[in-house]
């Protein structure tokens, strides 16, 4: 009833209003409640900027601390969830188990599921930034075989994920300072990217009051998809692809020039950005200086190298105003650092864990907020009758 505008991908419509994240497109600007990206990544940590996503402003020593403090206190699981955990086929896509492992949080921490609770809602918070980051690690444990490692909570969050994920059990792990550093930066830069699809199933599943794990878990299913956070493993194999095929650059984009079915060049364009994503120029110097570091000189860097420049001056790419986007270096950096395709996504879903906390909790204050129930233009059959089967 009434009039309906008809807007495929919603491009031209809001669905709220929002304090947390500033995106202009045209200038590849991007701010985390007023501050650059830029800044952030370069002198914040990741439970920092968690923080300040979440709570509006930058945290006092003691709110820092305090909240550092209470992730890590929450980061061991009970043993029946990794029991849980342990059910799925060692080769499912980690991406399915982690939106499931999500989601089973509900059934272990029935006491945080108020949602109109102030007080459990930052319980609700606290232990899904802790949760996240043991069920990240067991995540890739798990495909390799290994044993779920108990938490160190002397160390930092992303230090000791590394511990968690790559140490050998009851030998003395030191992470590379430089990787924490590294990763700690790729968290920052994945924290929050406003109303996203992601972000924006998270914000409709919750606007029915579902609770902050199930809200959550809808918003990583999103997120596995290759047109969104998916696309980081997908540039990985396009790379590899096209390295096995004699690192044959200009024959994979005139492949996608002719829109061949299911060709797209991958870590690439954006709805947003239509200059480049700022994310993925941080990525980029980030992903030379990984690898000059630790000594590695990784073909498929080239390749992605090589790639962005005949990309970037081809008219198909130019007039479309295709750059990079935050996807494109990432899955370089990650395979660096030991980790393998299926776990990009996950490390990217570990990363927006506080934006979709922060988009959640302010659509469940906002006065404004109504149950997510868009329209449709209905363009099937007239009323007509029903004719018996042996009629038909
Ligand atoms: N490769 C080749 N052509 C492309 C690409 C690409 N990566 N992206 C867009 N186009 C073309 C598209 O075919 C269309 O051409 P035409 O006008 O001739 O039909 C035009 O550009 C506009 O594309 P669109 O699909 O209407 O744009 P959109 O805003 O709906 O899609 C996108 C945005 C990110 C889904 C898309 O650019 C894409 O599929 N990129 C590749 C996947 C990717 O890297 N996703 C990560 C996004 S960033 C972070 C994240 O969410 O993870």
């Amino acid at each position: 009833t009434g009039y309906v505008t008809y807007d495929p991908g919603f491009t031209n419509t809001a669905q709220c209003e929002s304090k947390i994240t500033f995106i202009d497109g045209d200038e590849g600007v991007l701010l985390y409640r007023g501050y650059p990206i830029e800044q952030l990544a370069g002198k914040s940590t990741f439970l920092e900027v968690a923080y300040l996503l979440i709570h509006g402003h930058l945290p006092t020593v003691d709110e820092h601390d305090g909240f550092v403090e209470r992730v890590n206190r929450h980061t061991l699981v009970h043993e029946d969830f990794r029991t849980f955990m342990g059910t799925f086929p060692r080769t499912s896509h980690p991406m399915a188990v982690m939106s499931s492992a999500v989601s089973a949080l509900a059934t272990f921490y029935p006491e945080s599921l108020d949602p109109y609770s102030e007080e459990t809602v930052e319980l609700a918070t606290v232990l899904l930034l802790a949760k996240a980051r043991t069920i990240t690690s067991y995540l890739h444990r798990r495909r390799v075989g290994e044993p779920l490692l108990y938490p160190d909570y002397s160390r930092g969050y992303v230090d000791d994920f590394l511990r968690m994920t790559f140490a050998v059990p009851y030998e003395q792990y030191e992470a590379n300072p430089i990787l924490v550093h590294a990763l700690d930066q790729l968290l920052i830069l994945h924290a929050d990217h406003e109303q996203n699809c992601s972000a924006s199933v998270v914000r409709i599943t919750g606007s029915s009051h579902a609770n902050l794990y199930a809200s959550v878990s809808a918003g990583i299913s999103a997120l596995s998809g290759p047109l969104h956070g998916g696309a980081n493993e997908s540039v990985l194999r396009m790379l590899t692809s096209i390295q096995q095929n004699d690192g044959d650059v200009k024959k994979f984009i005139s492949r996608v020039k002719n829109k061949e079915a299911g060709v797209r060049l991958m870590g690439f364009g954006h709805r947003v950005y239509k200059n480049y994503d700022p994310r993925a120029a941080i990525v980029k110097d980030q992903a030379h200086a990984v690898l000059s570091i630790l000594g590695i000189d990784d073909p498929l860097l080239a390749i992605a190298m090589e790639l962005e420049e005949i990309a970037l001056s081809d008219d198909y790419f130019v007039q479309r105003r295709l750059y990079p986007n935050v996807d494109f270096y990432t899955g370089i950096i990650y395979r660096a650092m030991g980790f393998e395709p299926a776990m990009f996504t996950p490390l990217f879903a570990l990363g927006r864990m506080p934006g979709w906390i922060a988009q959640w909790r302010e659509m469940m204050l906002d006065p404004k907020t109504k149950i997510g129930r868009p329209r449709q233009i209905y363009t099937g059959s007239p009323v007509r009758d029903y004719v018996p089967l042996d009629e038909r």
